[in-house]
């Protein structure tokens, strides 16, 4: 049952208001050239999930202290690229035998709290037979799906893009929460050199609240991503810039779309220079900016901040995180990397079964480290040169 104290309250909107795009909660007294009707008590409603109380406890889980997300829910086309890199081709039983590895890796729940996959992952069971979400489940892991269906070309925009997947979203998150699946991940992208214009901040943000809303009806915890891209070759300032504008309208829609902060978890970029500036910022500098923002943009309410890395080296990524852990937070910070997690584990397997278990030593080396700067107490002793590797590809597509 959902518990009432969580329960938001707004109110209904006025669909004329809505279409002329009038923003339509907060009035500065006697603007009178913007049309805005009162809103009367009776017009108010409350927007009751189902789900409330399991999704405050399925983000408070995944939010626990030390653990993170193993983000491995690269699309059919993206793990092609990964397999690709270590000589492999693109099959099933290919993608199966990386993704059994990953997840098989003895111990990893203590590091990691919830896994991403891609549909195919969802439903499918490890070279032994055994399905992948019971394999997750019993490490105490959380499984989570990538619900979104990928970027494409924003018309109007400068050359700039949008998130699809909202239409039948409803019910492929009942699906994927019938198959076992408690959280899911929605990624759209932001590009500092193509603007970012105001029409592709604001398409972002909508189709995440959107999505957001959606997933909490359904009973998954929705991830809200809104990657500002590390392309481009601007400082610090500029992407802080950028960032406060993006998370003020991501928080403004997910309000108005009556999203349960306490049941969703942030996936942000870290604040950090262009990958091709000619001026790098340490992790303290990292650290300030990014907290800075988040402080100003991010309500206490929300559990958790789930970094995404971006293309940064392992070791970066780690670092920057430590750094961030260095004195309390009203959120629970940490990750849910990717390549930062995968890389090295990637490499040391090369796709060979003699392999699988440094392969796996990598991978929980790397959660480990993770585990340890999410809690402020990462040292970065004894790391390798492959962790030291950035991890950056220009226009990167997930
Ligand atoms: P990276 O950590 O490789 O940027 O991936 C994050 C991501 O978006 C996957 O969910």
């Amino acid at each position: 049952m959902a518990s009432a104290s969580l329960l938001k309250s707004s109110p209904v909107l006025d669909k004329s208001d809505f279409v002329k795009g009038q923003p339509l909660l907060r009035q500065p007294a006697g603007a009178a050239a913007v049309h805005f009707q009162p809103i009367s008590p009776s017009a108010l409603t409350i927007r009751a999930t189902s789900y409330a109380e399991e999704l405050v406890k399925t983000a408070k889980t995944i939010a626990s202290p030390g653990r993170g997300i193993l983000a491995m829910d690269e699309s059919n086309a993206t793990c092609g690229k990964r397999l690709a890199s270590i000589g492999l081709e693109n099959t099933e039983a290919n993608r199966q035998a990386y993704r059994t590895l990953l997840v098989s890796a003895p111990g990893l729940g203590q590091y990691i709290s919830g896994a991403i996959l891609f549909e195919e992952t969802l439903y499918q069971s490890t070279v032994d037979g055994k399905k992948i979400v019971d394999l997750l489940v019993e490490q105490g892991i959380v499984p989570g799906i990538k619900t979104d269906k990928g970027l494409v070309p924003l018309a109007g925009s400068n050359n700039e893009s949008w998130c699809q997947g909202l239409d039948g979203l409803a019910s492929r998150s009942a699906a994927y929460y019938q198959q076992g699946a408690r959280f899911a991940k929605w990624r759209t992208v932001v590009s500092i050199p193509n603007g970012p214009s105001a029409l592709a901040v604001k398409e972002a943000a909508w189709g995440l609240a959107r999505y957001a809303a959606i997933s909490q009806d359904n009973g998954l915890v929705p991830i809200v991503e809104p990657e500002i891209l590390l392309d481009g070759e601007h400082g610090i300032e500029r992407t802080f810039e950028v960032a406060q504008k993006v998370w003020a309208e991501v928080f403004f829609y997910l309000a108005q779309n009556n999203v349960l902060f306490e049941g969703i978890l942030l996936k942000p970029s870290m604040v950090t220079p262009g990958a091709e500036s000619k001026v790098k910022a340490t992790p303290e500098e990292v650290a300030d900016y990014t907290l800075k923002l988040l402080k100003r943009r991010i309500p206490s309410a929300v559990p958790g901040i789930m970094f995404l890395s971006g293309g940064q080296s392992e070791l970066e990524a780690t670092l920057n995180l430590n750094a961030m852990n260095q004195a309390p937070n009203p959120w629970h910070v940490s990750f849910s990397y990717a390549r930062a997690l995968q890389n090295t584990c990637l490499k040391t397997w090369g796709g060979l079964p003699e392999n699988v278990k440094a392969a796996q030593d990598a991978l929980l080396l790397r959660a480990k480290s993770n585990s340890l700067a999410q809690l402020g107490k990462y040292t970065g002793e004894g790391e390798s040169e492959e962790a030291k590797k950035e991890l950056f590809v220009k226009g990167y597509s997930y």
